[in-house]
């Protein structure tokens, strides 16, 4: 099947298809965007989340027929003119990356918790991220980094 939708601003056109593929696999496989990464594939870690028509969403769990016409948002779409965004420099800066399976997610949840809460509070950053699993930091890292996030302040 033929899929047609906007990602990162720019339309696509995807062909061959297989019915039930997932969105992160068309990402990556065929789009060319490996940023969203597949470590469960079963909707429990986060590290696959994108942004679907501006909502965060597991790409792992939807199927790539679902963003027909639709408008896809990436970790990879975060970044503009080659410059990181400051949530993705925070997450440097906080040496919040180790092995980075989680990041690309987790950047994405806390960019969008930014949006809707620019200066939020350890409870409410856990309570946004509690669907994004990080199994190198101990979170306290990624805390810190968007705590470093919000001081800089929320961008599109
Ligand atoms: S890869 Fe999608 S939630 Fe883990
Ligand atoms: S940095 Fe390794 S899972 Fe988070």
């Amino acid at each position: 099947m033929r899929l047609t939708c906007t990602v990162n601003g720019e339309l696509c056109t995807v062909e061959d298809v297989r019915p039930g593929e997932s969105l992160l696999l068309t990402l990556r496989e065929r789009i060319g965007l490996p940023g969203s990464k597949n470590a469960c594939e079963e909707g429990e870690c986060g590290s696959c989340t994108v942004y679907l028509d501006g909502e965060p969403v597991c790409s792992c769990l939807v199927a790539a027929g679902q963003a027909e016409g639709r408008s896809v948002r990436t970790v990879e779409g975060l970044a503009t003119g080659g410059e990181l965004h400051p949530v993705q420099q925070a997450f440097l800066d906080a040496g919040a990356v180790q092995c980075g399976f989680c990041t690309p997610g987790l950047v994405v949840a806390v960019h969008d918790l930014l949006h809707r809460s620019p200066q939020p509070s350890d409870a409410e950053i856990k309570e946004a991220l509690a669907g994004n699993l990080c199994r190198c930091t101990g979170y306290q890292m990624i805390l810190d980094a968007v705590h470093r996030a919000a001081a800089a302040g929320v961008q599109p």
